[in-house]
């Protein structure tokens, strides 16, 4: 019955849980176990606008990132065990092959990827994507950086740190985090799915101008 379906839901989410926990731990990229439980209440937070179903969301979040090519040595083995996994827990074998869809579509990384194909692909996407912008994407983008071994910001030569304008990409010597706003942060915006990510992007697009501003400008002395 409609109970027992809801109960076996609720087991695969805590079962979800606990290998998101175990397999991401305290990853020290921004791919942590927090990343992924924001990434889940955000899905959950954006999933009514779009109509589309809580459950395949959450599951789908909080799973994203388990076979990461970042993360594993061999992701399409990663993504076979993720997939046996699923099918493992006790939901349809429709529900896991959804989830299965999205992690692997969204692993086309870049927005160079197809298009999510349902709601709850848009929706689990531009949950991972909001988490890449505002205050908690720059710790990342730092974070990832440094584990990286790169600098925190290489201006070129004879060049001022500070460009025209804080999203114009100043002159540099080679990559770094603050580089990597422009190669991504900045144009994230502008590649949600969801007009509700659209609005709450909003903020966290002007917050990261403003920390570049004082960024550059603290730089400069
Ligand atoms: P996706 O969220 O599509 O899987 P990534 O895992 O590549 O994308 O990126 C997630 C976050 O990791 C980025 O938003 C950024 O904070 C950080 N990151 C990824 N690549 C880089 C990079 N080359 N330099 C700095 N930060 C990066
Ligand atoms: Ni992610």
């Amino acid at each position: 019955g409609r109970e027992d379906r809801e109960g076996a839901r609720a087991a695969a989410v805590k079962a979800a849980e606990w290998l998101a926990r175990e397999r991401l731990g305290g990853e020290a990229s921004g791919h942590d176990w927090h990343h992924a439980d924001r990434v889940r209440r955000m899905a959950l937070r954006l999933a009514p606008g779009e109509g589309a179903d809580p459950f395949v969301c959450e599951l789908a979040a909080l799973l994203h990132d388990i076979a990461d090519r970042k993360l594993v040595p061999d992701e399409e083995l990663a993504l076979t065990e993720l997939e046996s996994w699923l099918k493992r827990q006790p939901i349809s074998g429709e529900d896991a092959g959804h989830v299965m869809e999205i992690i692997r579509t969204m692993s086309f990384r870049g927005g160079s990827g197809p298009p999510m194909r349902t709601p709850e692909g848009r929706v689990v996407q531009d949950a991972d994507r909001l988490d890449a912008i505002g205050a908690i994407g720059i710790a990342r983008t730092f974070a990832y950086g440094g584990r990286a071994g790169r600098p925190i910001f290489a201006p070129a030569d004879g060049s001022r740190a500070a460009p025209e304008a804080a999203d114009r990409r100043p002159p540099e010597s080679g990559p770094s985090a603050v580089g990597h706003f422009y190669d991504k942060l900045l144009l994230l915006k502008d590649k949600l799915n969801t007009a509700e990510a659209r609005a709450i992007a909003e903020r966290r697009h002007r917050f990261m101008l403003a920390y570049l501003e004082q960024f550059y400008a603290e730089w400069e002395g």
